[in-house]
């Protein structure tokens, strides 16, 4: 687990302790490889229903999946953290590091966070092994995910009575290769298609 290295002033005098199971082992157990899904994308875009969909799809498959949600996670491990830049990358880095074990403990996680910097999401995706990060753009424009305005925040976002809110008074920096765009303007069951295709769910050892 390269993720857990020593590196802040919290945890010094810490040693790594190895367990007696590896990923093959735990990937016998499951039936498939842990892995972590990123999806990212605009406030609305429909990232937390795609998430849901697939994971529908994959636990009907038999497969262990498990979504970590913005707003629900927002509710508690991070219900300290607003949206400043530094309290998103936070949050994105926690979530990062939830993500990293998860898929070590055998788990397909799917996450749904707009995670708005490509720095953090490149942060995220260097705590996995490689080839157990997939990140999905879901990529919704702003005037189509402000045209539904689903939870009402665009328009108070407009009004001034919401601050830094994403692609209207903070920035979104969308992935520049990420494994998987998505035309959120195909219907629901084409977007979980081509998700649920792209995940390699086999046993067989990584080769990287
Ligand atoms: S992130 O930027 O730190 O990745 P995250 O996905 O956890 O954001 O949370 C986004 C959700 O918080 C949105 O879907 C929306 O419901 C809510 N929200 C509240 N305030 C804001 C804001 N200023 N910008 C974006 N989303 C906000």
């Amino acid at each position: 687990m390269p993720s857990l290295t020593p590196s802040s002033a919290g945890s010094r005098n810490v040693t790594r302790v190895d367990g007696r199971v590896d990923g093959m082992q735990r990937a016998e157990v499951t039936g498939h490889r842990g892995q972590t899904v990123w999806f990212t994308g605009l406030s609305g875009s429909g990232k937390s229903t795609l998430a849901f969909a697939v994971e529908e799809v994959l636990i009907g498959r038999g497969v262990a999946a498990y979504v970590l949600d913005g707003d629900n996670v927002r509710m508690g491990l991070n219900r300290d953290l607003g949206f400043s830049p530094k309290e998103r990358s936070e949050n994105i880095r926690r979530v990062g590091e939830v993500c990293c074990l998860f898929q070590d403990a055998g788990l397909v996680v799917l996450t749904a966070f707009i995670s708005p910097y490509c720095s953090d999401r490149d942060g995220a995706r260097a705590l996995h092994p490689a080839g157990a990060f997939t990140e999905v753009h879901v990529d919704t424009p702003l005037a189509v995910c402000e045209q539904r305005d689903v939870k009402g925040l665009y328009a108070k976002a407009r009004s001034g009575e919401i601050p830094d809110f994403t692609g209207i008074s903070a920035p979104y920096e969308a992935p520049t290769a990420p494994e998987l765009r998505i035309d959120t303007s195909q219907s629901l069951d084409l977007c979980v298609a081509q998700v649920v295709n792209s995940l390699i769910l086999d046993v067989a050892p990584r080769t990287d």
